[in-house]
């Protein structure tokens, strides 16, 4: 089997896919709380369109789409107190995405009881609405610190990728272009620029670690001492591709990749930043831009979001892995496919993937991970905040 054929599996994420079976037993986000007004917005998500909406009593639902009578789209429906009626012919669907009303059929017609729209479970949580498309019951939704610290304000970074979610997650399991990427590369562009460089350091070793939750990075640069706690601890990346990531200061950044479908990520730049002493809680979490391009259509060569986008996404629609040829330094990328397939396998035996939480006494008061106090780069040229200005609106994540 070619390494093409052995990880092509993992890139597709719809379902009855092996991948997509594995990517429905985890909550994902699918918009910002502050998107959802009081209309209907389309999202898209492991390859199913799907409508959100909040009923004028406050409850969350998600429905598939298109409407069961002839599939106009549910975004454009009517939402009511208690679900959504489709503004062609006014059917109506409750939150189970039952029908309950057809009012241009007669008053005795039985039709809508056996009409039903798929529904699914939907949840906020840490500011964001997630969603569960798997099987029932649905395992809880995760409570990582990151989410449901108190001490913490929260921001997030939309990026909207035109490819395959795994080359954008395998890049978190890849230290080494840190010492590329952002360092020689990010000069070779300042060079030009006429601007300073930044300092060139080196790995002396990495390591990973496998935990319950996902995949632990370890790093020690040359010249630091075995107790610095990059190495002695490190950060995670969690089921499925989640990087969780401590900044100076305490900040914690989730980069939360959402598989739209087989050629469409979002990344979700998710930042809880400890508030100052004294200040009052923000009241929403606000939303900014982290884009592919700038507005002249150029990559953002000189940042360290941009550069990891720019590589993420030349990797091309769905990097070819039998193109590859991997070394020692690739092996964090390898140990990563290779928990992914295990977990493939598990489901196929009828087992659990890991990091599915469904005992509240984990969940409570949250997931504690293993960070180290923070990355120690110089990180003056990160765009990994909104540095352009707010966008308080924001975007549908689906867009
Ligand atoms: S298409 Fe929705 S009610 Fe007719
Ligand atoms: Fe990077």
């Amino acid at each position: 089997m070619t390494a093409h054929d052995r990880y092509a599996v993992l890139t597709r994420v719809g379902q009855g896919t092996p991948m997509g079976k594995y990517m429905r037993y985890f909550w994902h986000p699918v918009t910002p709380d502050v998107n959802l007004k009081d209309e209907p917005v389309r999202v898209r998500l492991l390859g199913e369109d799907l409508v959100l909406y909040r009923t004028k009593s406050g409850t969350l639902g998600l429905v598939r789409e298109r409407c069961p009578h002839r599939s106009a789209s549910l975004a454009c429906g009517m939402v009511e107190k208690d679900g959504i009626r489709c503004a062609y012919h006014g059917w109506k669907f409750d939150l189970s995405g039952q029908c309950v009303d057809t009012p241009a059929e007669p008053a005795d017609s039985k039709l809508k009881e056996r009409i039903h729209v798929p529904s699914y479970p939907v949840q906020e949580l840490g500011g964001l609405i997630w969603a569960y498309l798997g099987e029932l019951p649905a395992p809880l939704l995760p409570r990582f610190e990151f989410l449901v610290g108190e001490q913490f304000d929260r921001d997030v970074g939309v990026s909207i990728m035109p490819c395959n979610w795994l080359q954008i997650a395998e890049n978190n399991m890849d230290p080494y272009h840190v010492e590329f990427l952002h360092f020689m590369y990010t000069n070779y562009v300042h060079e030009k620029q006429g601007k300073p460089l930044v300092p060139i350091r080196h790995h002396a070793k990495v390591d990973y670690e496998v935990f319950e939750h996902g995949i632990i990075k370890k790093r020690l640069w040359e010249g630091e001492s075995e107790d610095s706690d990059e190495w002695t601890i490190g950060h995670p990346q969690i089921w499925p591709g989640t990087a969780v990531i401590t900044y100076p200061g305490g900040w914690l950044q989730a980069q939360i990749r959402i598989p739209v479908d087989d050629t469409n990520t979002i990344i979700y730049w998710y930042n809880a930043r400890p508030r100052k002493a004294g200040q009052e809680p923000a009241k929403h979490i606000r939303v900014w831009e982290n884009p592919l391009r700038d507005t002249r259509g150029q990559y953002l060569k000189d940042n360290l979001n941009g550069q990891d986008l720019m590589v993420m996404y030349t990797q091309g629609e769905i990097a070819d892995r039998g193109l590859e040829n991997l070394g020692h330094s690739d092996r964090g990328i390898v140990l990563y496919r290779r928990m992914l397939l295990e977990q493939l396998e598990r489901i196929e035996r009828g087992e659990e993937p890991m990091g599915v939480v469904r005992d509240p006494k984990i969940n409570t008061p949250f997931i504690v991970l293993p960070l180290e106090t923070h990355v120690d780069y110089d990180l003056t040229n990160a765009r990994a905040s909104p540095d352009h200005g707010w966008n308080e609106v924001g975007k549908n994540a689906a867009e």
